[in-house]
């Protein structure tokens, strides 16, 4: 070509990067074996995994299997508790160790990563590689401070993490820095298409001087992470992926006692208003959608634009989309890499194909590529706008107002993140509480940083990775643990007493009482073998009425904190004028006296008065001209079964946080004594709080559990009931992957139950980024 052929074309030549280092290091160390106790394991039964960008084998890898992941897990556990023995202090200078050496060898990475992945050497480099180093930077810094700051916590013990190949590195970095910041020790099964920078990872653990056994990678596929998944010896699992391995996997830890975090799918909104930057709207978008080839958990792969300009911004995002550069990933002046694997590929012509509505694709390379592609005049129920694509597809329809924005942006079953383009700040702020996502980034898309939350709500998972919040996933109380004892209602006696005119509670929902939907009910007794009362037989209909209410009030979590403070300490006063009533009816009921536990729980409802409007969010420190703030909001409607060993007390120590940080709730009071909740009726009738806030269904706690843990409008589920309930918790929450909070038949001391932890779960942490300037 000549000088005046390139001055005329203009276009960009190849530049590609050098594999020579990267195919060096594979030909060292292929085939692989696992990386346990500080060194690779001699290779097993093999796999192959090819770069998807010319289809070539790259190296050779070990399947795992269940043994494999129990040395890998034995390794873990004898390395962990001297582990967490070490000061904080140490920790953090192995953490920091390992972001100078991610730094150091940063190119390597980078190379690897595009090899085995196809993203272009432009992301890896210039993005995954420098936030895997500010991942390990800043949780060094967690280590350090963690002692100090949160005095109460101890380390979980041995984490499992299973991730996958859309970001092997990065979610390896996710996964591994606040586990081993905490003290724990981690087994990590990658993604079988994309094992090998996880395994680059791990041998420059050892020049980091790493432990034997801190960190363990055992390879394989799906099977392989589901032995990891069960292995007794675990007890949290990280897991990013897929929704429905997701759902799997909850199935799978459910009574277990694991602790367990999900990062899962998504279908973010891309909202772009009339008043918007329009091209830096369209460069936001290519980003969004375009980076990674849409194959990230929070692409902005639904493009929701106000209509006055949708035609302006659909022809300068058309001609954006015709300049974008598509090839080899290797080559340093490409936009748009390999999809990571043929079966994807699949997988995404499949679903585009199967699509309604009006295509327009660029030109692409043959191969494992797929052109950018734009779809419009689709409804928002079609598929393609509520299934995840996880291919560089991007689906757009209009809107008219705001409210209609809000409404197309909440309606799918997932809440990862989403973007919302306007010049009007006040527009902006007023819409990012609205649109359900863990995650908004306002004039700008897939901002991350360390420092803030990442994660969804809905079926995109549960849990926070990054900041404080993510750090808390790996850590739990320090607290001797003793198993609950199971209390039973007083049996009827011999010679009942029925002296005095019977009464039946009735059901506390929407703000009145309601006879159970069964008509049955069930009589309590004394202590002393008096007839107390009866109460109402809840059955699953009573739930579903229950949950309804508590979904029309929802409106309390846009009242004010300090409205919710004053209800509390409304409740608190009307209780007090009672307390005398409400210790005697605990007397009756328990054979015990019952003044303290009336005492405690005056207390307890002035906490959360207090806390209401104190439970702050925060300013993140990232890294732009910006702010990320971290806002705690509302989980939504709660349920909760309350224990039976304090009745009055557990119950307001499970509603107060739940009320006061703007939830609304179904509860579930003790089956043993639950006349102290239904007395509490006219408390929270005479203490102006709305109808619907707390709605009680009382019953058998085994025939409520289930409608109320399945129930597909409840968002989060609480249980301190028997230890059998717990699993069945977790496992029905698996439906719409609800956040559960239960006890695994621990008792809990509700004398001293209250503070943050209440708090934490009682609210979810959105991250809203506000980029300054012009
Ligand atoms: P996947 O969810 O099957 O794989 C993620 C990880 O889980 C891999 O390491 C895999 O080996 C492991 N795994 C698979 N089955 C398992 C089981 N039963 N127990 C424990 N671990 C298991 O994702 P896959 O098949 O790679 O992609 C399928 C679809 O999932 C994609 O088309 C995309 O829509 C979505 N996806 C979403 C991601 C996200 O970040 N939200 C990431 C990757 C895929």
């Amino acid at each position: 070509m000549t000088i005046k052929q390139i001055f005329d074309d203009m276009c960009y030549g190849p530049a590609p990067e050098s594999r020579a280092e990267a195919m060096a290091w594979i030909g060292k160390n292929a085939p692989f074996g696992h990386w346990i106790n500080g060194t690779f394991t001699p290779p097993g039964a093999v796999f192959t995994t090819h770069n998807p960008a010319d289809g070539q084998a790259l190296a050779q890898v070990t399947q795992g299997n269940a043994t494999d992941i129990d040395t890998a897990v034995r390794a873990a556990r004898r390395a962990q508790p001297k582990w967490a023995r070490l000061p904080g202090h140490t920790r953090a200078a192995y953490l920091y160790a390992l972001a100078r050496l991610v730094q150091k060898h940063s190119r390597l990475l980078a190379v690897t990563e595009t090899l085995d992945s196809g993203k272009p050497i432009r992301e890896a480099r210039d993005i995954d590689v420098p936030l895997v180093a500010r991942h390990f930077y800043y949780h060094a810094g967690l280590a350090q401070l963690l002692a100090a700051e949160q005095p109460a916590m101890e380390p979980l013990g041995v984490c499992g993490a299973v991730i996958p190949w859309n970001f092997p590195l990065l979610m390896l970095a996710w996964k591994v820095a606040p586990a081993l910041a905490a003290g724990n020790t981690v087994v990590l099964k990658p993604a079988e298409y994309t094992p090998l920078t996880a395994l680059l990872f791990a041998q420059i653990s050892r020049e980091a001087g790493l432990p034997p056994g801190v960190l363990n990678v055992v390879t394989g596929d799906g099977t392989t992470g589901a032995a990891l998944v069960d292995h007794p010896d675990v007890n949290k699992i990280a897991f990013t992926g897929s929704t429905d391995v997701g759902r799997k996997i909850r199935m799978a830890t459910a009574g277990t006692g694991k602790a367990l975090t999900l990062e899962l799918g998504g279908k973010s909104p891309y909202i772009v208003f009339d008043d918007a930057d329009l091209d830096s709207a369209v460069e936001g978008l290519v980003d969004a959608i375009w980076f990674n080839g849409g194959q990230v958990c929070c692409a902005g792969s639904r493009l929701l634009v106000q209509e006055g300009v949708a035609e302006r911004f659909h022809t300068k995002l058309r001609a954006r989309m015709d300049g974008l550069r598509i090839g080899d990933p290797m080559d340093k002046c490409i936009d748009m890499g390999a999809i990571v694997a043929p079966q994807q590929l699949a997988q995404i012509t499949a679903m585009v194909d199967a699509s309604e509505g009006e295509k327009y694709q660029v030109p692409c390379p043959a191969g494992c590529y797929y052109p950018p592609t734009l779809i419009t005049g689709l409804g928002s129920a079609s598929t393609l706008m509520q299934e995840e694509i996880f291919g560089p597809v991007l689906v757009s329809m209009t809107f008219r107002t705001p409210a209609e924005a809000v409404e197309l942006a909440n309606n799918t079953r997932y809440g990862l993140a989403a973007s919302i383009w306007t010049e009007n700040v006040n527009l902006a702020l007023d819409m990012a509480p609205k649109v359900k996502a863990g995650v908004i980034w306002i004039n700008g898309s897939n901002m991350f940083d360390a420092a803030a939350g990442f994660g969804g709500l809905r079926e995109s998972g549960f849990g926070r990775e990054g900041g404080w919040e993510g750090l808390l996933a790996y850590l739990r109380r320090k607290e001797a643990r003793k198993p609950l004892k199971s209390v039973a209602a007083m049996p009827e006696p011999l010679q009942a007493d029925v002296t005095g005119l019977d009464r039946t509670a009735k059901l506390y929902i929407g703000g009145k009482q309601a006879r159970p939907d069964g008509g049955y009910s069930q009589p309590i007794w004394s202590a002393k073998g008096k007839l107390l009362g009866h109460i109402g037989q809840g059955n699953r209909k009573d739930i579903r009425n229950a949950v309804e209410a508590a979904q029309a009030a929802k409106g309390w979590g846009k009242t004010s904190a300090h409205l919710r403070a004053q209800i509390l300490f409304y409740i608190a006063e009307n209780l007090s004028a009672r307390a005398e009533e409400f210790a005697r009816r605990l007397a009756d009921m328990t054979g015990k006296s019952g003044a303290a536990e009336v005492e405690a729980s005056i207390a307890r409802l002035f906490t959360y008065a207090a806390w209401a409007d104190k439970f702050d969010g925060a300013v993140k420190s990232v890294p732009i001209r910006g702010v990320a703030l971290a806002m705690n909001e509302p989980c939504g409607v709660i349920g909760a079964i309350c224990p039976d060993e304090a009745p009055l007390l557990g119950l307001i120590s499970l509603m107060a946080p739940a009320i006061a940080m703007g939830n609304t709730c179904v509860l579930v009071p003790s089956q043993a004594y639950p006349l102290a909740a239904t007395d509490l009726y006219q408390v929270l009738d005479t203490s102006d709080l709305p109808g619907g806030v707390v709605n009680i269904v009382t019953g058998a706690h085994a025939d409520l559990t289930k409608p109320l843990a399945s129930h597909l409008e409840v968002d989060a589920m609480w249980c301190f009931g028997a230890a059998a309930l717990s699993g069945m918790v977790e496992r029905e929450a698996a439906g719409n992957l609800k956040r559960t909070w239960v006890n695994h038949g621990f008792a809990t001391d509700w004398a001293q139950a209250e503070g943050r932890a209440f708090l934490q779960a009682a609210t979810e942490v959105k991250t809203v980024w506000v980029p300054y300037g012009e």
